[in-house]
C-alpha cells in the first residue's frame, strides 16, 4: 500500500509516520518539497504519487494567529482537506483526517457526540469544520478523528511549557474552567493505525483517552508526575484573555470509536505518564 502523509514534521504527523510505517511505503513530503498552500502544486504530487490511502495531519493549527490569518487557516483546513477528499473520491481510496472538538459550541457540560450540533467560537473551529463537512459531502471513502488537546514529547504543546515553566517558577496560574481531555499524538497515530487494519467503516469518529480533566488539574498532575514542586493556581477563562475564545467543554464522547474498534481507550492520566517518561528519558 502506497501512503501519502501530509503533515509528518507536526505532532500528530510524527507518530503517523512511524507507526504507520509497518503498513505499506510512506511517501512523507514536508513543505519545501510540497506547498500545501499551493492546490496546483498539490493536484500534481497526487498525480505523480498514485496513492492508495492519504492520511493528512497537516493542519492550521495556531488557533489566536488563525484570527487574523483567514485565509490560510481557511486553505489549510477547509480547502485541502477539499481538495483531498475529491481526489480520494474519483480514485475510489480512503482518505484519513484529523479535526477538534473546537467545532462545537463548548457551552454547557454534556458531552458531545458526533452527532451533536456544531457551533465553533474560533476561525479555526469554522475552518476545521468546513473541512470536515467538505470531506463528508465528497463522497469519498474517510476517517474523520476528532480529537483535543493535543500533545507529545515533540512540537510546542502545553505539557512542554509546564515542564519549561516549572524550572524557574514556583507558582502558576493555570485555567481551571475549560474541561478535556488531553492527548498524545502517539495514542492518535496507533488507534488511526488499528483503523485502517481493522477496516473500521467509513466516519467521523471522537478520538481522546477516557476521563477528563483542566488544564489545571493537567498541570497539577504533570508537576507530580515529574517531580516539580510548583503551586498550580486555579484561575477562569475570563482572567486569561486570547484572540481566539476557546471552548469551556470539551468532553468528547467515544463510545463509537471504541464500538467499532472493539476496545477501551485508555485513561489520560496513563496515556500523560507514558509521553512524559518518552519525553524525560529521551
Ligand atoms: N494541537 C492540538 O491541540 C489539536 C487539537 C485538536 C485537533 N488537532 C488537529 O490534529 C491535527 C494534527 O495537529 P498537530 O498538533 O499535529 O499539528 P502541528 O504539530 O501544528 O503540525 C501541523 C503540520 O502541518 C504542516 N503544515 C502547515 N502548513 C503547511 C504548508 N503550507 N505546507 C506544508 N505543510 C504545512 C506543518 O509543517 P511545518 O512543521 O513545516 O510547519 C506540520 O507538519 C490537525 O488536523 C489539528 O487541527 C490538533
Amino acid at each position: 500500500m502506497n501512503i501519502l502523509l501530509l503533515g509528518k514534521t507536526g505532532q500528530v504527523g510524527f507518530e503517523l509516520h512511524r507507526t504507520l510505517a509497518p503498513l505499506g511505503t510512506i511517501t512523507a513530503p514536508d513543505r519545501t518539497e510540497l506547498d500545501l498552500m499551493n492546490p496546483q502544486a498539490v493536484a500534481d504530487y497526487l498525480e505523480a504519487h498514485q496513492p492508495d490511502l492519504i492520511a493528512n495531519a497537516a493542519a492550521y493549527t495556531a488557533v489566536d494567529a488563525a484570527e487574523e490569518h483567514q485565509a490560510e487557516a481557511n486553505q489549510l483546513n477547509a480547502a485541502l482537506p477539499e481538495q483531498l477528499a475529491r481526489y480520494a473520491e474519483a480514485n475510489t481510496i480512503r482518505l484519513i483526517h484529523y479535526s477538534s472538538d473546537y467545532v462545537y459550541p463548548g457551552n454547557g457540560d454534556e458531552t458531545w457526540t458526533e452527532s451533536s450540533p456544531t457551533d465553533p467560537l474560533s476561525v479555526y473551529g469554522t475552518s476545521k469544520l468546513a473541512g470536515d463537512q467538505a470531506i463528508q459531502n465528497s463522497g469519498a471513502e474517510h476517517l474523520i478523528f476528532r480529537t483535543s488537546w493535543v500533545y507529545s514529547a515533540r512540537g510546542n504543546n502545553f505539557m512542554k511549557t509546564m515542564l519549561r515553566l516549572a524550572r524557574d517558577k514556583t507558582e502558576l496560574n493555570i485555567v481551571a474552567d475549560q474541561i478535556g481531555a488531553p492527548t498524545p499524538a502517539r495514542l492518535i497515530a496507533q488507534i488511526t493505525s488499528m483503523a485502517i487494519q481493522t477496516n473500521i467503516p467509513s466516519g467521523l469518529y471522537h478520538l481522546v483517552p477516557s476521563g477528563e480533566t483542566s488544564w489545571h488539574g493537567f498541570a497539577q498532575k504533570i508537576f507530580r508526575l515529574s517531580g516539580h514542586s510548583v503551586k498550580a493556581n486555579p484561575i477562569q477563562t475570563s482572567a486569561y484573555p486570547t484572540p481566539a475564545k476557546r471552548p469551556l467543554n470539551s468532553r468528547v464522547n467515544t463510545a463509537k470509536l471504541e464500538g467499532a474498534l472493539n476496545i477501551q481507550l485508555p485513561t489520560w492520566q496513563s496515556q500523560l505518564e507514558l509521553t512524559l517518561s518518552e519525553y524525560l528519558n529521551k
